[in-house]
C-alpha cells in the first residue's frame, strides 16, 4: 500500500516559517513511529500570484483534490492590499474551500492551564475551557450571489448575499451533533432568526436534524449577538457551536481569543468522503500570515503543528498519535517555553520558531 499524500502549502508571511516547523514533527513521525507521508510542496496566496499571476493556480488545484490531506499555512499581506478582488490572496484559500466543498470548519479552542493566566479573561473562566466551533465554511455571505459593487443612479452600491439551503444547513449540523456525541454531547446553534429569513430557516433544520437523528444530543439555540456575549461571560457553558460562514468568523476568532493566543489555535476543513473512506480535507492554523513578524523567527508554530495533529485524527485515523502532539505541546509550555506572542511575564525571554519547533519534537519521544 503507498503511503498516505499530504500536500503542503505553506503560503505567505509566517506561513513557510511554521510549516518548517510541521515538517520536523512529520519526519519524527517517520522515523519513529513508521508513520511516513507522501509530502508534496506547492504555492497558495501572494506567493502563487507573484510566481504565476493568480492565488491558486488550476494545476494545484487539481493536485488538492487527489490528496489525503492538505496543510496550508497562511496567506495574504500588505503587499497584495491593492490587487483586484478576484486575484487577492484570500481568494486562492477560498477556491480550496469551495472547490474542495469543505463545509464543515472545526475549530476547537482549549485553553492550556499554563496558559490560563495569559488570557485577557480571568482564569478561573477559561481554566480548562474546551469548547469546538463548527463553522458552515462553503456558503452563506461569503458565497452567494448577487454580490459586487454596483452603480445604482450616482452612486454606488455594495451588495453581498446571505443564502443557505435547507441540505447545506442539514449536513454541517450532522457533523456538529457526530462531534457532540463523541464529546459532552451538546449543541448550541447560533444564528441571527429574529432579523433574517436565513437564520429562520437555519433554526428550524437544525431542530428537524435534531429530532429525526439526534434527539439524545442536548440542543440549544442562541442568537449570535447574545452567543458573543455569552461567550466572553461564561464560555465554559459551551461544548460544540454550530453556526454560519459568517457567524462563525467572527465567533473563532473570539473564542480564540480566550485562550491566549491566536497563534495556539488550529483549524479542520472537512468534506464529504472520499472513495477511500477519508474525508476531504484541509487543515489550517486559525493566524493569519502575521506579515509585520514574518521572516524573523518570532511566529508561533503551535497553531500549524496542532493543526497536523487534527490530521492524524481526522484524516488518518490517528487519534493516539494527535494526542501525543498535543501532549507534546502541552509539556513544552508546562516547562515554561514561551514564543514572543505568549510573553507578558517579566524576566521569560521567548524562544524562536525553530527553538520551539524542535522542543515539541523533542517531547514527541517523552510523552
Ligand atoms: C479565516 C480567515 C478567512 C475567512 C480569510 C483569510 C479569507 O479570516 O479563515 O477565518 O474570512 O474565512
Ligand atoms: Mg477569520
Amino acid at each position: 500500500m503507498s503511503n498516505p499524500s499530504l500536500l503542503i502549502l505553506p503560503g505567505d508571511g509566517i506561513g513557510p516559517e511554521v510549516m518548517a516547523e510541521v515538517r520536523k514533527v512529520i519526519d519524527w513521525f517517520a522515523e519513529n513511529r513508521g508513520m511516513a507521508f507522501d509530502v508534496s510542496e506547492d504555492l497558495v496566496g501572494g506567493c502563487a500570484y507573484d510566481a504565476h499571476g493568480t492565488p491558486l493556480t488550476d494545476e494545484t488545484m487539481a493536485k488538492a483534490q487527489e490528496v489525503d490531506a492538505v496543510l496550508l499555512g497562511a496567506v495574504g499581506g500588505p503587499k497584495y492590499d491593492s490587487l483586484d478582488f478576484s486575484v487577492k490572496p484570500e481568494r486562492g484559500l477560498l477556491r480550496l474551500r469551495k472547490e474542495m466543498d469543505l463545509y464543515a470548519n472545526l475549530r476547537p479552542a482549549q485553553c492550556f492551564d499554563a496558559l490560563a493566566d495569559f488570557s485577557s479573561l480571568k482564569a478561573d473562566v477559561v481554566g480548562g475551557l474546551d469548547i469546538m466551533i463548527v463553522r458552515e465554511l462553503t456558503s452563506g455571505v461569503y458565497f452567494g450571489e448577487p454580490r459586487g459593487v454596483f452603480k445604482e443612479g450616482n452612486e454606488r452600491v455594495g451588495i453581498n448575499t446571505q443564502r443557505y439551503t435547507e441540505s447545506e444547513i442539514a449536513r454541517v449540523a450532522r457533523s456538529a451533533f457526530e462531534l457532540a456525541r463523541k464529546r459532552d454531547n451538546k449543541v448550541c446553534s447560533m444564528e441571527k432568526a429574529n432579523v433574517m429569513e436565513s437564520g429562520v430557516l437555519w433554526r428550524d433544520v437544525v431542530t428537524e436534524v435534531h429530532a429525526a437523528e439526534y434527539p439524545d444530543v442536548e440542543l440549544s439555540h442562541m442568537y449570535a449577538d447574545a452567543g458573543a456575549m455569552q461567550l466572553t461571560r461564561w464560555p465554559k457553558q459551551f461544548d460544540v457551536i454550530v453556526t454560519d460562514n459568517l457567524f462563525g468568523d467572527l465567533l473563532s476568532d473570539l473564542a480564540a481569543m480566550l485562550t491566549g493566543s491566536l497563534g495556539m489555535l488550529p483549524s479542520a476543513s472537512l468534506g464529504a468522503p472520499m472513495a477511500n473512506g477519508r474525508p476531504k480535507a484541509l487543515y489550517e492554523p486559525v493566524h493569519g500570515s502575521a506579515p509585520d513578524i514574518a521572516g524573523q523567527g518570532k511566529a508561533n508554530p503551535i497553531a500549524c503543528i496542532l493543526s497536523f495533529a487534527m490530521a492524524l485524527r481526522y484524516s488518518f485515523d490517528k487519534g493516539d498519535e494527535a494526542t501525543r502532539v498535543e501532549k507534546a505541546v502541552e509539556k513544552v509550555l508546562a516547562d515554561g517555553l514561551r514564543t514572543a506572542d505568549l510573553l507578558g511575564q517579566e524576566g521569560v525571554a521567548p524562544v524562536s520558531t525553530g527553538e520551539m519547533g524542535d522542543a515539541i519534537v523533542k517531547a514527541l519521544g517523552e510523552v
